[in-house]
């Protein structure tokens, strides 16, 4: 399906209509489902909208809300590079969310390909699904770089073809920083999204968001890939 496409001056605008999809979705999975299943995007991008988010609420109770990660880049919580560890001040530390509803990826298990597997187990548990069919997450946010990478699927990496499994380790990319093992959703996972909402600011990434924007996706711009077979696809750029 085509992404339904926004363009913003400003950062404050497009915070706005993010909160705006967020709490949309939100009400509906309330409305069908009694919770929200939502998968967080790592850099910098999203961080004005967590912090609205924990302001304004989100149009689901935190306790109802499930938070898992898309990506995780492999180094502790405390590490200013943690996806985790800055988004949790933000966003959980201000708002009261059972502790249970909060899923880190675990960095911490080794070798990283045991943290994937670990974090898939979590994910299908928590979500449900079978098999054969990859469970669905009502959002998932997804940022993009400039080399066109989104989540931590880079131009290139053999974890483009994966078709089975949900949650892989990837070596540290080379095309961006920071250059860390990461762990991140496959397409099978980001694909059975309800919604997905990328967020993305132009500057530097022009290229990059033609190529993700085009009628056809393309594997050197891993963004351009993300396609929910049964859901929504929304793009908000900010051009300030
Ligand atoms: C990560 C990401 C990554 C990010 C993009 C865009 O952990 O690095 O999740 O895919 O979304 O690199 O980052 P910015 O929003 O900082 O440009």
């Amino acid at each position: 399906m085509n992404p339904a496409v926004r363009r913003f001056p400003g950062a404050v605008p497009l915070t706005e209509a993010a909160l705006a999809t967020v709490t949309q979705v939100a009400r509906e999975a309330m409305a069908a489902r009694g919770r929200f299943a939502l998968a967080l995007s790592g850099g910098s991008s999203p961080l004005p909208l967590y912090a609205a988010m924990a302001r304004q609420g989100f149009g689901a109770p935190p306790g109802a809300t499930l938070f898992f990660f898309g990506d995780e880049r492999i180094v502790p919580v405390g590490d200013r590079r943690s996806n985790f560890g800055t988004i949790s001040p933000i966003l959980f530390t201000p708002t009261p969310i059972p502790v249970g509803n909060i899923h880190p990826m675990p960095v911490e298990v080794r070798p990283a390909t045991l943290a994937a597997e670990t974090y898939e187990a979590e994910v299908r548990e928590a979500l449900g699904g079978t098999p054969d069919a990859p469970p669905r997450f009502d959002l998932i946010l997804l940022g993009m770089g400039p080399d066109g990478h989104t989540a931590s699927l880079f131009p290139g990496s053999p974890a483009l073809g994966e078709t089975k499994r949900l949650v892989v380790a990837v070596p540290p990319p080379t095309t961006v920083e920071p250059r860390v093992p990461r762990l991140t959703f496959t397409l099978p996972l980001l694909n059975a999204a309800r919604h997905v909402l990328f967020l993305a600011g132009a500057k530097g990434k022009e290229a990059a968001l033609e190529r993700a924007l085009a009628d056809t996706p393309d594997p050197a711009v891993p963004a351009s890939l993300v396609r929910p077979a049964d859901g929504e696809l929304e793009w908000l750029i900010g051009e300030g």
